[in-house]
């Protein structure tokens, strides 16, 4: 296949490189395309549009593939290890034992907030969305860290990343607690990882939290299937802000935003939502499908589809075998994994879906497991950025090791007004007008 593509503009013609992936994806490389034509391209969405080159994850939509580093996440379901992906993710290898150690030391050491972040919780109502609390206390913590403004080299990274993928942790177990009007639990300096988080969320003063391995497996399995999956909308965000050489704690507090949509990491709550409202009998699985497919509903089978996976997403088989061998062992009866199955059941016979190529994504089954951990509905997509802050903190020093970095600034086509004059106030009519 050639090597270049060509543009016929009117009379003249404009050729432009073609780049391959390792795993044989095609780029046209536009970068030229408005100097040369003073044409630019228009993409709503950017479905159809790389923003940059990228060595951390590789996604098949059509074959259903998704890998860390190359390594395909199906590899990480015996033994899940969080912490292990995110050193992965980040520092583009497999922590030997030396680096696991020391990193997840490094994690627990620096789990605990300063003393003086924790007024900051009691300004919040009570009611206040978690995801709102967490995007504020990631921007709060780099005051509290000037030191780590500036990552001129990768020692100061490290310290930087590690600090946020702790305390993250401990800033989404406060903002629980806060919300429940129940005192903070501060960290335990000998649990790791995920036994700490749920030290921390679940623990009482007087009655440590015991954590059950089951359930530890579990969230590190559901954490680790969302560390990262390419230039997704939150990803993307981190990007476009640490492009203009923003901070990592700013650019990753972005990110819990753009997360924050129910488009995106919203979705787990939606789904929750959407199956709480089948199982009191508001609608059967059967009629809302059906409203999913008549577009005057505005309503969506919330938890399927895919801007990149045109068949099974794979982290919502495995998510799907966690809900299934979880909860037996917790002995937990929940109708809504019952419903789930069935709403899938139902949506992948139907051609509407399979016409579109619908199928469950990341979000249709993961609330199910954190509702039988304890977690609440408006904690999953807490839950969902502690997952992806490593996918994050990748890509944020992935572009900022790029060498001739530029700030993203999109183009836009204009479709306003042709130029015009300014009405003296005294002269104007209802509009604004003459
Ligand atoms: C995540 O990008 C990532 O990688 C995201 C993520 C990650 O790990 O970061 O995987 C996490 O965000 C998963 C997606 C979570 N969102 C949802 O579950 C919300 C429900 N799904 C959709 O709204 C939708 O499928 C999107 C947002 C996920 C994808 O949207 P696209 O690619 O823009 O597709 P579209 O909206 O243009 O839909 C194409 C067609 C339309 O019908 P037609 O106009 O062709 O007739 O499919 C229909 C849509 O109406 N459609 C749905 C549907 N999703 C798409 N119809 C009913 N229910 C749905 N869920």
């Amino acid at each position: 296949m050639s090597d270049a593509a060509t543009l016929i503009l009117g009379d003249a013609s404009y050729r432009f490189p073609i780049l391959e992936g390792t795993e044989g994806e095609r780029a046209i490389d536009i970068r030229t395309l408005r100097a040369k034509s003073g044409c630019i391209t228009l993409d709503p969405g950017y479905a159809n549009t790389g923003s940059c080159e990228s060595a951390i994850t590789f996604i098949d939509g059509e074959r259903g593939i998704l890998r860390y580093r190359g390594i395909p996440i199906e590899q990480f379901e015996q033994a899940p290890n969080f912490v292990e992906v995110a050193w992965l993710l980040i520092f583009g290898h497999l922590p030997s034992p030396q680096e696991y150690e020391a990193f997840a030391a490094d994690l627990t050491a620096c789990a605990n907030l300063d003393e003086g972040m924790k007024h900051h919780f009691e300004g919040f109502p009570r009611s206040a969305p978690p995801m709102a609390i967490l995007s504020a206390m990631i921007n709060a913590l780099s005051c509290f860290h000037p030191e780590l403004f500036e990552l001129e080299d990768a020692d100061r990274f490290r310290v930087a990343a590690a600090r946020l993928i702790s305390k993250i942790r401990t800033i989404a177990a406060y903002a629980y607690r806060h919300s429940r009007g129940l005192p903070y639990i501060y960290p335990h300096p000998e649990l790791r990882y995920v036994p700490n988080f749920l030290h921390m969320m679940f623990s009482q003063p007087y009655a440590q939290h015991v954590c059950d391995p089951v359930v530890r497996d579990a969230v590190n399995l559901v954490l680790l299937l969302h560390a990262d999956h390419e230039q997704n909308c939150s990803t993307s965000t981190v990007r476009m802000v640490g492009s203009s050489q923003a901070n990592l704690f700013a650019s990753c507090a972005a990110g819990v935003c753009a997360l924050w949509g129910p488009l995106h990491g919203g979705a787990n709550v939606a789904v929750l939502e959407m199956l709480e409202q089948i199982h009191h009998g508001h609608l059967s699985p059967e009629e809302y499908v059906r409203l999913a497919k008549d577009k005057d509903s505005k309503v969506r089978l919330m938890g399927f589809g895919h801007r990149v996976y045109k068949s099974f997403d794979p982290r919502a088989r495995m998510l799907a075998n966690v809900a299934e061998r979880l909860l037996p062992q917790l002995g937990v009866r929940d109708p809504l994994l019952q419903i789930a199955r069935r709403l899938e059941e139902i949506a992948l016979e139907d051609p509407y879906f399979v016409e579109r190529k619908l199928y469950p994504n990341v979000d249709f089954y993961s609330g199910i497991i954190l509702r039988a951990i304890g977690i609440p509905t408006n904690m999953f997509t807490v839950m969902f950025a502690i997952g992806r802050l490593p996918g994050w903190i990748a890509h944020w020093w992935e572009q900022a090791q790029t060498s001739g970095n530029k700030i993203a600034r999109p183009r836009q086509i204009y479709v306003g007004p042709l130029e015009t004059d300014r009405v003296p106030l005294s002269e104007r009519g209802e509009l604004g007008t003459a």
